[in-house]
């Protein structure tokens, strides 16, 4: 059976494409979701693409992907700076995950440096705009591949 993965979002990420183009680029979520099920596709994986605005929500993802997900990447956005319950929650399912960014967050203000999910996680791609997340589907590709060989 195919291995599927889910790709979580967090807040403001709808606003992409309008909000600070010149940072995140024109990409609309739904163009960055095309782009991802595509790619996923083209690699035999399935891609569950979710944005939500609200932490618990997130959080209640997680633990739902445990058995139904093979791996998860997420753009935990603004919560990658504040968010030990997404930590935490990515440590208990124990799934491979990939966090991303669209921005180099290390080449912005320093309180983006820190990301919680850092330890929670196999790798971060970041600074690649809509790229990041296609680089990070080819990455979990290769962990999943590894899994199952
Ligand atoms: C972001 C970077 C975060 O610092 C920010 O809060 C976001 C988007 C990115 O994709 O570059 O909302 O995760």
């Amino acid at each position: 059976m195919a291995s599927s993965i889910l790709i979580l979002n967090g807040p403001n990420l709808n606003m992409l494409g309008r909000r600070e183009p010149g940072i995140y680029g024109r990409a609309s979520l739904d163009d960055i979701r095309d782009a991802c099920v595509q790619k996923a596709t083209a690699l035999g994986l399935s891609a569950d693409f979710r944005q939500s605005n609200h932490e618990g929500e997130l959080v209640g993802w997680i633990q739902e992907a445990a058995g139904r997900f093979d791996g998860i990447i997420i753009n935990a956005a603004a919560y990658t700076h504040t968010s030990v319950a997404l930590r935490d929650a990515l440590l208990a399912v124990a799934l491979p995950a990939i966090e991303v960014h669209l921005s180099n967050i290390h080449a912005r203000e320093d309180f983006r440096r820190h990301s919680y999910l850092g330890p929670a996680v196999r790798g971060m791609v970041a600074g690649f705009g809509a790229q990041s997340y296609l680089l990070a589907i080819d990455a979990i590709a290769h962990i999943l591949n590894e899994t199952t060989d």
